[in-house]
This record gives structure tokens, C-alpha cells and sequence, in this order.
């Protein structure tokens, strides 16, 4: 028994890691998938992989940080699909690991673009577009620093915050009108992102782990299926939260 059944989800973000792994939790619970990314390659693949499992999905070539291509993004979901039901705004770049003083204003300003100013161009469709249906559930992508603070981070530390202040004001705006706006605030997971600042060293993941109380990285799915109860009728008083995947890390 499936539980997402006609309906339908968009994931920015899906050709890789996390994204991908949500996009397909949400295809095996039978919603109809537009993956989302810059990387079509990536993308396609994800597509691939859930067809290859009997789910139906759509890729959609989309920079976040063009308003237009976010626009395209939603407007799909609605011209093959029929309707938008769950939004997984995941989409997200590591940046430049560099102390604040440090970050030009260019380096600030990407990291922004994409991980706040994304998630808040992908809302401005998503909403519209599930107010046009039977409403929705948004879940956007935070962190563990999104509550805490990482050296040589502070863009990144800085749009994961914003994030969470994004979602709960959006949870209130849209509390009534049938949309509920949740985040997961993930520890440091498996995927290609580490790499970015060179965490998947041996030495630097063996540190990584160790600022985990379980003393491991966190997998792809273990984010993917907080997205989907996030989604599903059991969390359906859940709203304007962030809920927390980290092995205990904000536990310290
Ligand atoms: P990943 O690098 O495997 O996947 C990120 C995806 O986003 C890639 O497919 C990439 O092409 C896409 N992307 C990057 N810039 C984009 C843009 N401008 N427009 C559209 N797509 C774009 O990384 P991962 O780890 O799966 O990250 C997914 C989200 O989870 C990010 O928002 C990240 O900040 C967040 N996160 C990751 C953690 C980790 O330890 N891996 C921990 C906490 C949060």
C-alpha cells in the first residue's frame, strides 16, 4: 500500500545525494516526480532509476537561481501531472570554506543565492500552484547549521538559519489555507557535497564522524524518509517545524 498515490512532487536538487534519494522515496510511495537540477546528467539518471523501479517521474533541467527556470519547474509539475502536491526544496551548494572576513562579496553572495534566495524563488511557484489545488506540504533543506555554527562556513551557516526562518513564517502565512511548511535539519550525510571541502579525506571524515554521538555520517535515505513522514497525513499538526537528523550532533 502506497501512500502518496496520484499525487505529485517536485525535488530541486534531485540528480544527486539527498535529492535523489527523496525523489525516489517519493516515487516507491507512488507520487509522480519532477526531479529538478542543474546537472542533467545527474537528473536523468535519477528519472532512469525510478522508471527503472516501476515509478513515474519527469526531468526538468532548472537553476534555482533563475526565476524563470523555477517558474518552468512548477509550471511542469502542473502541465504533465495535473497538480502539485509535496515540494522538497533541497537543492544546495557547500560554497567557499573560507573564514567571514575572508568570503568576497561575489563568494557570500552565490552561497545566498542558491541555498536561501532557491529555496524562496522555488516557495514563490510552489505556493500559488498548491493554493490552486488541495494544497500541499513544503519541506526545505536545512542542517545541522542551520541551528549551530561551523567554522569557515558563515554563508553557508547563514542561509541554512535564513531557511528556518523562512519556514516557519511561511507556516503561519499558509497554516489555514491547507499548505504545511516543514524543514529537516540533516548532520553531515554521505554524499558528493563533503567533497566540496575535502571532508571526505580520511582523516577530516574520520573528525566529522567523531562530532556525531553515533559516530557516523548520516545515508541519503535516512534524510529521504524524514522528508517523506514530513509529507505524509501522520504529520498532519506538523507545521513550521525542523525537524532534526543528525545521530545526537545538537545533542552535545
Ligand atoms: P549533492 O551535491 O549530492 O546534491 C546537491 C544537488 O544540488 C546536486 O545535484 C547539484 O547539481 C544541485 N544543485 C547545486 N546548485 C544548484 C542550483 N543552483 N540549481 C539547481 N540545482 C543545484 O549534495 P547533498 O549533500 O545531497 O545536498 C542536498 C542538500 O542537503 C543541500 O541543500 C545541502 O546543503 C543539504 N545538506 C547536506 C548535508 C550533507 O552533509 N551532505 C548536511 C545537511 C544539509
Amino acid at each position: 500500500m502506497v501512500q502518496f498515490e496520484n499525487e505529485v512532487a517536485v525535488v530541486t536538487g534531485g540528480g544527486s545525494g539527498i535529492g535523489r534519494a527523496t525523489a525516489e522515496a517519493f516515487a516507491r510511495e507512488g507520487a509522480r516526480v519532477v526531479v529538478s537540477d542543474v546537472d542533467v546528467e545527474g537528473g536523468e539518471e535519477t528519472v532512469s532509476r525510478i522508471e527503472e523501479n516501476g515509478g513515474v517521474a519527469i526531468f526538468v533541467e532548472a537553476d534555482v537561481t533563475d526565476e524563470d527556470a523555477v517558474a518552468a519547474m512548477v509550471e511542469t509539475a502542473v502541465s504533465e501531472y495535473g497538480r502539485l502536491d509535496f515540494a522538497c526544496n533541497n537543492a544546495g551548494i557547500g560554497g567557499a570554506q573560507k573564514p567571514t572576513a575572508d568570503l568576497s562579496f561575489d563568494e557570500w553572495e552565490r552561497t545566498i543565492d542558491v541555498n536561501l534566495h532557491g529555496v524562496w524563488r522555488s516557495m514563490r511557484y510552489e505556493i500559488p500552484a498548491m493554493l490552486d489545488g488541495d494544497g500541499g506540504v513544503i519541506v526545505n533543506m536545512s542542517s545541522i547549521l542551520g541551528r549551530v555554527g561551523f567554522e569557515n562556513a558563515s554563508a553557508y551557516v547563514t542561509a541554512k538559519h535564513g531557511l528556518l526562518g523562512l519556514t516557519k513564517t511561511a507556516a503561519i502565512e499558509y497554516a489555514q489555507k491547507g499548505i504545511r511548511v516543514n524543514a529537516v535539519c540533516p548532520g553531515f550525510i554521505d554524499t558528493p557535497l563533503l567533497s566540496e571541502g575535502g571532508l571526505d579525506e580520511p582523516e577530516a571524515r574520520t573528525g566529522i564522524e567523531s562530532l556525531h554521538p553515533m559516530n557516523r555520517l548520516g545515508s541519503v535515505d535516512e534524510v529521504a524518509s524524514a522528508v517523506v513522514w514530513l509529507c505524509s497525513d501522520g504529520a498532519s499538526f506538523t507545521t513550521g517545524e525542523a525537524l532534526t537528523v543528525d545521530g545526537g550532533y545538537t545533542s552535545r
